[in-house]
């Protein structure tokens, strides 16, 4: 049996992390899940939101399945997210975004694969005042971090029947780093010739999107623009509630949706476990247990196509109720 670490988070999390699981074991497939708490509740106890415990648990069993985590504002803490994809070097972030039955949107026809770049960029979090009135970011792009998110972008490509990749940058502004980005993306295109490559623009892949989003395969982005187009996918598809996430590395991968732990619907059996589940889809796809990743979603997708859904999408369904209909529908 699989050993997977589950970080329940807190807020939503550990609400939705009981339906994912309870859902997971009703389809069949055993995982001895071991769990972690991370996030405000374990401040007090142990002295930090993210206990070395934790990242062992992960390096030990390659794998975790993540539940959002609060980041206290004000008290110093460094973000559990971010210090967890630079502690594992997670360097890919997956984003796929497609339709779902019943989930009303502009378009009915997206299915985007956003792979953004985790580690640099203006993330890279060098900053300072050069004087009272002037504040500087450096933007670091390497060659390296370049080549190997571009290599893991034509890779998805590949194994996932996808046609093309899309570069985006601003390569005619920043012509150094982004240029840096691209041209290294180009290098590595010449190892995928069975992948048509196309060369975007920031600015104007914002207004594409937003007007014909079908047009779009994968998409490859450094951190800053990769943040932002990835939001604005989620949007195109039905928001927070469904967006499904994972941050992949060498060695390690975490799976999580995009939202946060939404504090104003904790405890209420209000949320939607959707996105987490589909971030447990995607997780199963990555290690091989594919009929069991397609016979969750397809239960997903029957119970939103039968009309139940909780209230962020317009429904009546509570947290427990639509994850009951999911294992009906399994
Ligand atoms: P949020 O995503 O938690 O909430 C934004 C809005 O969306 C809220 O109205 C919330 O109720 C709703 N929402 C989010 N997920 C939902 C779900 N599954 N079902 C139904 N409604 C849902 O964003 P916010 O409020 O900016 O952040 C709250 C906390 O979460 C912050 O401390 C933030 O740092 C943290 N956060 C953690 C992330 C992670 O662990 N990966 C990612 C984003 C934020």
């Amino acid at each position: 049996m699989r050993t997977i670490t589950l970080i329940n988070g807190d807020g939503i999390g550990p609400e939705i992390s009981e339906a994912v699981v309870k859902i997971i074991k009703a389809s069949g497939l055993n995982i001895n899940w071991e769990l972690q708490t991370a996030g405000t509740d374990v401040i007090e106890k142990e002295g930090t939101p993210l206990p070395k415990r934790v990242i062992e648990s992960i390096k030990k069993n390659k794998i975790a399945l993540k539940a959002p985590v609060t980041t206290p504002i004000g008290k110093g803490f460094r973000s559990v997210n971010v210090q967890l994809r630079k502690e594992l070097d997670l360097y890919a972030n997956l984003r796929p975004c497609k339709n779902l039955p019943n989930v009303k949107t502009r378009f009915d026809n997206v299915n985007i694969v956003v792979v953004r770049e985790n580690t640099e960029d203006l993330y890279a979090g060098i900053e300072r005042q050069a004087d009272e009135n002037t504040a500087e970011s450096i933007k670091i792009i390497t060659r390296a971090a370049s080549e190997r998110i571009s290599k893991f972008a034509f890779n998805y490509a590949v194994n996932n029947n996808r046609k093309e990749v899309c570069v985006v940058t601003k390569a005619n502004i920043m012509k150094l780093s982004d240029g840096l980005f691209l041209n290294s993306f180009r290098a590595v295109a010449q190892d995928y010739p069975q992948v048509k490559t196309r060369e975007i623009l920031v600015d104007n892949l914002c207004m594409q999107l937003v007007q014909n989003p079908a047009q779009f395969d994968v998409l490859v982005l450094p951190n800053l623009y990769g943040d932002i187009v990835s939001d604005l996918c989620a949007g195109l598809i039905g928001g927070l509630g469904v967006a499904r996430g994972a941050n992949i590395g060498e060695d390690c991968a975490v799976f999580e949706p995009v939202h946060g732990s939404a504090p104003d619907i904790k405890g209420q059996n209000k949320a939607n476990p959707s996105a987490l589940l589909l971030s447990a889809v995607e997780m199963l796809h990555y290690i091989n247990e594919h009929s069991y990743a397609n016979k969750i979603e397809n239960a997903l997708y029957k119970t939103l196509a039968q009309g139940f859904c909780t209230a962020d999408l317009g429904g009546t369904c509570g947290t427990k109720e639509f994850s009951d209909k999911i294992i009906e529908n399994l």
